[in-house]
C-alpha cells in the first residue's frame, strides 16, 4: 500500500518535472505573444481571448475526432497574409521557446496540423489566406501558395486553358501545403505520377525565418519538400509547379457493381488489368458493404473507350450509356461532389465537421486471390465496418525509381487501398475503429511487408509515434513509421532535416527526425 502509493507519487512528480521541461513558463508564452505582436497587424493573431478565436480554428477542421472539448487549443493563430508574418512567427517562436503546427488546408488525417498530442504550448500559423495562384499558360507553369486548394489551382488552369490540367487529390477543398508536401495523387496518377513530382520550385522559411528558394536551401533540402511529409523542414509558402497537357473532352463513368452481379470476379481481374491499361484509363474502385463502384477518367472519347474496354475489361460490361464526355474541369465536381454540383463550387471553401473519421492504407504489390475477396466482402458488411478505396498504380507513377522524390511507392505496386471508417455523434467511435484496426491486421497477409507500406498523405498516428530524446526527435523511433511511409528515403529525408533544423524545432508526432 505505502510502496504503491510512493511510486505514484514519484511518476507523479517524474511527470510534472518534465512536463515542465518541455513547457515553456507563462513568462515565456507571454514574451512570445509579446514579439508577436511587434511583427505582426492586430487582426491577424487571434489569441485564445479573442472573440475570432474558435471560428478560426475550427475553420478548416473537416473531422470532429480531431475537435472535441479535450483537444489543446494553440495558445494562439496566426492567420498571415504575407511572408514577413511566417517568418516573425517563426523568429519569435524560436527566441521564446514556442514551437509552430502549420496548416494550409487543414485536412491532415490526424489534425497535426492544428492540434498536438504532447504536453507543449504551440502556436498556429494558418495559410489559408496565402492563396494566389498565377497560372503561365505559354510556359505550361503555375505559382501557387501554400493556402490555395486544390480546387483553386485546378479552376485557375481552366481559365487559362482546357488543354492544361495539375495531377492532384480528387478533394478540391485540400489545401497545396500539406498535400504537395505529402506526395498528392488523384485520377492523373497513372499519366502524370504524383502531383510533388511535377514542383519546380519552393518558398522554404527555415528556422531561423530565412526565406529560400531551390538555389539557397540546396538540393537535398528541395528533395525532401516533394513528399517527405509536411512540418519538418519549415514553412513553405509558395510552389511553382509544371502542368501537364490534357485533350479538350475526356470520357469518365461510374458503374457500380454488387456481389449479385460479379463484383467479387471483376474485382480479381481488376488487380492485374487495372495497373496494365494505357496510361489515358485510369479505373479506381470504391468498396462499400457488397458494392464496388469502378470510377475512370479517361483520356479520349466515349467512341475509342468503348473497343478498348471490351478487349481489356470486358467482364465489367461498360456501355454507351455509362460513358459521360466532359471538360477535365467538369469532372473535378463529377468525380467528388454531388451530382448538382457545378464547376465553381469547386472554389467552396466551407467545410462541415459533420462525420467523425479514421483511416489508413496500404500498398499491394501481388494480386489478391478470389477467395480472399470473399472473406473481404463478409469483413465490408459486418455492422460497424467501413469502405475501401483502391488507385490502381502503374503507367508514369511505377517508372520514376524510387529515390526520385521522397515518395518511394512506385514499381511493382499494383494499387493503393486506403481504409476509412465513419461514425456520428452519438457514438465513441470505438465499434468503428475497431473494426479500422482487426480489418487491418486480417489484411496483412495480402499487402506489402517489410516495411508494410503506408502513405504519409493518409497519416496513421497508430503506425507510430516520435519519442523525443535530449530534446531532439529519435532516429531509432521514428524509423517504425518513416520506413512505412518513406521505405528507403527515409535516412536521406533525416540528413536533409539535420541540414536545414538541426535543432529540430519544427516536430510533431511524425515529423522527421533530424540526422547529421
Ligand atoms: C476529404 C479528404 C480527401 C482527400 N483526398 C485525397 C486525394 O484524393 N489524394 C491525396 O493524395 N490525398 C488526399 N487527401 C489527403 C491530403 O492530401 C492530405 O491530408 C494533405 O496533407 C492535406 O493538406 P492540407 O494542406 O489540406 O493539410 P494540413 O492539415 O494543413 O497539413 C498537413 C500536414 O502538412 C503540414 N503543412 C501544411 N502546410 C504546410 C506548409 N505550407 N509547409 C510545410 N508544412 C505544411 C501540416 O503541419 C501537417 O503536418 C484527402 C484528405 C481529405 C481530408
Ligand atoms: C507584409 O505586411 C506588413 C504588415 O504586417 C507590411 O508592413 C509589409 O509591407 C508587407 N510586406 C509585403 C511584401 O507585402
Ligand atoms: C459551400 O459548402 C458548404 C458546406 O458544404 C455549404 O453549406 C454552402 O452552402 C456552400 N456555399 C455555396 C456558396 O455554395
Ligand atoms: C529545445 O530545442 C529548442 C529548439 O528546437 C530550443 O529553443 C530549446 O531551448 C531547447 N530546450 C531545451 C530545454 O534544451
Amino acid at each position: 500500500m505505502a510502496s504503491s502509493r510512493s511510486l505514484a507519487l514519484a511518476l507523479l512528480f517524474g511527470l510534472l518535472s518534465c512536463y515542465a521541461s518541455v513547457v515553456p513558463s507563462l513568462a515565456s508564452s507571454h514574451g512570445f505573444l509579446q514579439c508577436l505582436s511587434a511583427a505582426i497587424p492586430k487582426p491577424l493573431l487571434h489569441t485564445q481571448s479573442s472573440p475570432s478565436f474558435t471560428s478560426v480554428l475550427v475553420s478548416s477542421i473537416r473531422n470532429p475526432r480531431l475537435f472535441t472539448p479535450s483537444t489543446v487549443r494553440p495558445l494562439c493563430i496566426v492567420t498571415a497574409i504575407n511572408a514577413s508574418h511566417v517568418q516573425a512567427a517563426v523568429v519569435c517562436g524560436r527566441r521564446h521557446d514556442v514551437r509552430i503546427r502549420v496548416r494550409s488546408g487543414g485536412h491532415d488525417y490526424e489534425g497535426l496540423s492544428f492540434r498536438s498530442e504532447r504536453p507543449e504550448v504551440f502556436a498556429v500559423v494558418d495559410l489559408a489566406n496565402l492563396r494566389s495562384v498565377r497560372v503561365n499558360g505559354k510556359a505550361a507553369t503555375a505559382t501557387v501558395e501554400s493556402g490555395a486548394t486544390v480546387g483553386e489551382l485546378y479552376y485557375a488552369i481552366s481559365k487559362v486553358s482546357d488543354r492544361l490540367a495539375f495531377p492532384a487529390g480528387l478533394c478540391p477543398t485540400i489545401g497545396l501545403g500539406g498535400h504537395l508536401s505529402g506526395g498528392g495523387f488523384g485520377m492523373l496518377l497513372r499519366k502524370y505520377g504524383v502531383a510533388a513530382d511535377h514542383v519546380l520550385d519552393a518558398t522554404l522559411v527555415d528556422a531561423n525565418g530565412k526565406l529560400m528558394d531551390k538555389q539557397a536551401m540546396g538540393r537535398d533540402v528541395f528533395w525532401a519538400l516533394r513528399g517527405g511529409g509536411g512540418e519538418s523542414f519549415g514553412i513553405v509558402l509558395s510552389w511553382k509547379v509544371k502542368l501537364v497537357a490534357i485533350p479538350p473532352k475526356l470520357t469518365m463513368f461510374r458503374v457500380p457493381r454488387s456481389v449479385d452481379e460479379g463484383a467479387v470476379d471483376m474485382l480479381t481481374k481488376w488487380q492485374e488489368i487495372a495497373p496494365a491499361l494505357p496510361e489515358d484509363l485510369f479505373i479506381r474502385v470504391v468498396v462499400s458493404k457488397q458494392v464496388a463502384e469502378f470510377q475512370s477518367m479517361y483520356l479520349g472519347t466515349c467512341d475509342t473507350l468503348l473497343p478498348l474496354m471490351r478487349g481489356r475489361f470486358p467482364e465489367l460490361r461498360l456501355n454507351r450509356a455509362h460513358c459521360r464526355e466532359m471538360t477535365w474541369i467538369q469532372s473535378v465536381p463529377y468525380i467528388y461532389l454531388d451530382s448538382t454540383a457545378t464547376v465553381e463550387d469547386i472554389l467552396n471553401r466551407t467545410t462541415s465537421m459533420d462525420t467523425f473519421n479514421k483511416a489508413t492504407s496500404d500498398f499491394v504489390h501481388r494480386a489478391i486471390a478470389r477467395d480472399v475477396w470473399v472473406k473481404i466482402f463478409a469483413w465490408l458488411v459486418k455492422p460497424d465496418a467501413g469502405i475501401m478505396i483502391m488507385d490502381p498504380y502503374g503507367g508514369q507513377i511505377g517508372s520514376l525509381p524510387e529515390s526520385a522524390t521522397p515518395f518511394p511507392h512506385r514499381a511493382g505496386v499494383l494499387y493503393n487501398i486506403q481504409y476509412m471508417n465513419f461514425w456520428s455523434a452519438d457514438t465513441d467511435g470505438s465499434a468503428q475503429t475497431r473494426w479500422l484496426k482487426d480489418f487491418y491486421a486480417f489484411m496483412a497477409p495480402y499487402v506489402s511487408k517489410n516495411p508494410r507500406e503506408a502513405y504519409v498523405n493518409y497519416r496513421d498516428l497508430d503506425l507510430g509515434r516520435n519519442v523525443v530524446v535530449g530534446n531532439v526527435t529519435s532516429y531509432t523511433a521514428a524509423k517504425v513509421w518513416g520506413d512505412k511511409y518513406y521505405k528507403g528515403n527515409f535516412k536521406r529525408l533525416a540528413m536533409a532535416k539535420g541540414k536545414v533544423d538541426p535543432h529540430d524545432y519544427f516536430r510533431n508526432e511524425q515529423s522527421i527526425p533530424p540526422l547529421h
